[in-house]
């Protein structure tokens, strides 16, 4: 079964004070969710494969290593691209997919209506970038999407995860690890993660008054 990682750091949590307080305004909302996807992208790039090689200092010979894989960062339209700065200023020489989606307000189902993913995305490691994992209706969809290309490698780095979006991750893509800096406690009866942040995606595009 696909592991859950909560991501624990002092950083992070303060980071997410500022996002879950509703005081906050867009400008500080979008800086706390790019530091902190940069962050958690960190540790779910913990275990790349690197190649080594060898270069001359100003003093000696020294061996050194490379990221040596493809990264892809695939932000889920709209609130996953507030996640897509911190990702690239960790993997600067990362490929970037899209996939939109939206969650359907009545059904909670997830609409599609966006891909474009890189032609080599089956030889890439994916990060897949989305705020909130609530249903899960949304990532298993991105995920299904991905690995219909033929990916194989794919991680979900979220920042807020309720009960209810792990398990059906771990259920439809138990091979997917998800990295979040927070468990929550529910959904509420709109689908909404409690006690969460809100819309993310209104939060970071300052869409709502
Ligand atoms: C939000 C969020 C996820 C989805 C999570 O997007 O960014 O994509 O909801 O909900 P789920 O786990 O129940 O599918 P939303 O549909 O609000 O679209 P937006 O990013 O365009 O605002
Ligand atoms: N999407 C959001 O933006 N927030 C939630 O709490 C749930 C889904």
């Amino acid at each position: 079964m696909a592991e859950l990682h909560i991501v624990e750091h002092p950083a992070i949590k303060h980071r997410l004070a500022v996002m879950r307080d509703k005081n906050t305004g867009f400008r500080d909302f979008r800086e706390a969710v790019s530091d902190i996807s940069l962050m958690l992208c960190y540790e779910a790039t913990r275990d790349l494969p690197l190649r080594h090689y060898q270069v001359e200092t100003p003093v000696s010979r020294a061996e050194v290593s490379v990221i040596g894989c493809e990264v892809t960062a695939v932000p889920i339209l709209r609130a996953g691209l507030g996640m897509l700065e911190g990702a690239l200023r960790l993997m600067p020489s990362a490929r970037v997919g899209h996939i939109g989606l939206f969650r359907d307000e009545q059904t909670l189902e997830p609409v599609d209506y966006y891909r474009k993913l890189p032609a080599n995305i089956s030889q890439s490691r994916v990060l897949l970038l989305d705020p909130m994992l609530a249903t899960g209706g949304s990532a298993s969809a991105a995920i299904g999407r991905i690995k219909g290309c033929g990916c194989e490698n794919v991680r979900l780095v979220c920042i807020i995860a309720a009960p209810e979006g792990v398990k059906k991750l771990q259920s439809d893509h138990p091979d997917v690890e998800i990295y979040a800096a927070a468990l929550d406690e529910r959904l509420n009866e709109r689908g909404y993660i409690v006690p969460g942040l809100g819309d993310a995606g209104d939060r970071i595009f300052g869409t709502v008054f």
